[in-house]
């Protein structure tokens, strides 16, 4: 069994995930259990011929295979392991805590999750226990060593993928248990009670503890709970979700020190929130799942955005998606198919942002059970079909590209900040309008960008940022003092800055910064905000000044009253309330630029802001192309100072005309030379072997 290289190791230049695949991974969830045994060999057959190597499997199987309490039915997995050994598929063998048997819930009706009304889940579902349960841990890392042992030295076994999506359906529970953990929690965090009452403010409403024995979680009051404490249970709940992960990984690492475990993140336009940044350095390859969402016409913008972010995660080292769909999925409220080629798009586009593999959710498609309507690479209809055929399209394509595997990302001009504390802030209390969140303008700023060619990287506030030559900070509503500070250094080194509107607004303890917002970031933007002007539902603001030329340009959402103390103002308010007052500055700070934008933006006025910023900065594109040519070079990891190292220049084109792009060398993709002057066809993906100059 090949030894594996974890990432809190010291992982050399290079390192991807051999133990999984030879190649990239491609494959999916497989459920043989869902299936007659006759099924599996067609199953494999099927494999074979589409290029399947790796499966997830027995994520939801624990009632499957723990019978009874402490009896034990390892049969069917021993077979289709050995099936799979055989075939050369490597199995990401789940430890199956996502769904406790029905006679553990029977027994142990108190392992569920309790809602803030009090009511307490029932079985049926998944994911419905939570992480400070004792009994439940108990019974859980039972099964996990169980499993270890059993599979130990079993050829098939590559690595462990532990339960799955935990915080899914179990973000949060409000039962006792949960409620002393967290308490022991806030004491470790604060030492002291009059320290938690001093970070939260909890002279407001009178709300003053004298014991930690007196705060429970936040369940249903009827009015809203304090800000400061949302916040902490927020970071809670991540943390009893995580040392539960780590319960199950100091398990398996005992039983197989050699092989690698990772669980997978939810990293997506999502409103539930795991503090993953801090995760990520607790795996040994992030892995995540992500799905797109049928009412977005460009769901590929989100999908770019999301996938920069979960390399962002793991600081550019080669990520799997270990989930996304074929087609369709079945839990949004009108489930879009996936247009022909749509599938190939989507799986390129995350391996060009850094993937070493990309796998579906699932392999055949249920006949019964919840997801019986999801799609599958074997839909019910057989693999006479549009889907199947393009997984086996897209099996011979990754064979076509197999030399990037291991190449990493070129590094970006351009980091977008995004911070899970700041996200889960904002959402945390009552705010002054509901309409702005996290994702919304960060999303739209890395949309424009790209649809300009221009490659971004996100990351988290504290990241170094002297390499980029812009930084962004969308609605970074917190920001801890010591990222704020590395800004003012960033932007006093010649950096390109651009904060929106509330940002900078509260500190780790959700507590507003006095004195004039943005309080971490005024004096570094030369703004003075006194008071927020929040837009109603579909009202917009005009802007213009030096930088909207003769045009103007639209706000939406949100608009502030401000003093400018040490920038200049280029766009001035021509509307509503505050009509001729300043809404955009620009406070140049030696070589580099700090510009505040006041008002959420609309999409043709980001990317004229972006535009600018483009000329300002001296951006400049992967490569020169149309509007809208999906663009990212992957780049060779070598030893080698001497010779220029090995580039691939992904491109692919979401549109329905064909798109030019000036490159020069050979298409891994259609195995044809892609000259200068040529173009990307109408809905294709070039992947091209870049000529060296
Ligand atoms: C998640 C889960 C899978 C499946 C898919 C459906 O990602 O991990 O088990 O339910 O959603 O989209």
């Amino acid at each position: 069994m090949t030894d594996f290289v974890s990432r809190s190791a010291d992982v050399p230049v290079g390192t991807t995930f051999p133990w999984i695949a030879d190649g990239f991974a491609l494959g999916g969830d497989y459920s043989p259990e869902q299936w007659p045994e006759s099924v599996w060999v067609e199953d494999i057959a099927l494999m074979t011929e589409a290029g399947v190597n790796s499966l997830n499997v027995g994520v939801f199987s624990w009632g499957l295979l723990e019978i009874a309490d402490g009896v034990f039915d390892w049969g069917w997995l021993d077979r289709i392991m050995d099936l799979l050994a055989e075939a050369g598929i490597g199995v990401n063998l789940a430890t199956p805590t996502a769904a406790p048997p029905m006679w553990l819930m029977q027994a142990h009706p108190e392992i569920a999750t309790v809602n803030q009304h009090g009511v307490r889940n029932s079985q049926g579902g998944r994911l419905g226990w939570y992480p400070s349960s004792a009994t439940f841990r108990r019974y859980a890392l039972r099964m996990v060593e169980a499993i270890a042992t059993r599979y130990a030295t079993h050829p098939a076994l590559k690595l462990w993928h532990v339960s799955n999506e935990l915080g899914n359906e179990n973000a949060h529970s409000y039962d006792d248990e949960t409620g002393r953990a967290w308490q022991v929690w806030l004491e470790k965090k604060f030492g002291t009670i009059e320290a938690l009452n001093d970070a939260w403010g909890s002279a407001f409403w009178g709300h003053h503890y004298t014991a930690f024995t007196q705060i429970v979680p936040p369940r249903y009051t009827s009015t809203s709970h304090n800000p400061g404490l949302l916040l902490d249970f927020e970071r809670f709940t991540s943390d009893a979700l995580l040392d539960y992960y780590l319960a199950e990984r100091e398990v398996l690492r005992r039983v197989t020190p050699n092989i690698p475990i990772t669980t997978n993140f939810m990293v997506q336009n999502h409103p539930n929130g795991l503090d993953y940044a801090r995760w990520a350095t607790d795996v040994d390859l992030v892995a995540n799942d992500h799905y797109t969402m049928g009412n977005d016409p460009e769901t590929y913008g989100e999908l770019a955005f999301s996938a920069d972010r979960v390399r962002g995660m793991s600081g550019g080292d080669p990520w799997l998606l270990i989930e996304h769909s074929t087609s369709a999925v079945n839990w949004q409220p009108r489930n879009r198919a996936k247009a022909p080629g749509e599938l190939t798009r989507n799986s390129l586009a995350h391996i060009a942002r850094g993937a070493d593999g990309a796998l579906f959710f699932q392999w055949r498609q249920s006949t019964a059970g919840s997801e019986q309507f999801h799609s599958s690479v074997v839909p019910h209809a057989g693999a006479r079909t549009k889907i199947f055929r393009e997984v086996t399209a897209l099996g011979k394509t990754l064979q076509g590209i197999r030399e990037v595997v291991g190449s990493r990302v070129q590094p970006s001009q351009v980091a977008i900040l995004f911070d899970y504390h700041s996200a889960m802030a904002l959402k945390s209390g009552a705010k002054p309008t509901i309409d702005v969140n996290s994702l919304d303008v960060a999303l739209a700023m890395h949309r424009e960008l790209t649809a300009r060619g221009i490659q971004v990287d996100v990351v988290h506030p504290s990241s170094p940022l002297a390499g980029y030559t812009a930084v962004l900070a969308p609605t970074l509503f917190l920001l801890a003092a010591a990222d704020a500070a590395s800004l003012s250094s960033y932007v006093e080194n010649g950096g390109h800055l651009v904060v929106t509107s509330f940002s900078g607004i509260v500190t780790e303890h959700n507590r507003v910064i006095e004195g004039g917002y943005p309080g971490a970031l005024r004096d570094l933007l030369g703004v003075r905000v006194e008071e927020f002007f929040p837009l109603f539902e579909g009202d917009t603001v005009g802007l213009a000044g030096d930088i909207t030329g003769d045009g103007s340009w639209t706000g939406t959402i949100w608009s502030e009253l401000m003093e400018v103390t040490t920038a200049s103002v280029v766009a001035r308010y021509t509307s509503g309330e505050l009509a001729g007052l300043p809404s955009i500055t620009l406070r140049e700070v030696g070589a580099g630029t700090a510009q505040y934008v006041s008002t959420q933006l609309d999409r043709p006025s980001t990317g004229a802001l972006l535009d600018l910023l483009i000329d300002r900065a001296g951006l400049t594109p992967v490569a020169p192309a149309d509007r809208g040519l999906e663009l990212v070079r992957r780049v060779a990891v070598t030893t080698d100072t001497d010779a220029a190292p090995t580039t691939w220049l992904f491109a692919i084109n979401h549109s329905s005309g064909p798109l030019a792009l000036d490159a020069t060398g050979l298409d891994l993709v259609s195995g044809t030379r892609f000259t200068s002057g040529g173009s990307v066809a109408a809905g294709a993906v070039a992947v091209i072997r870049e000529d060296t100059v």
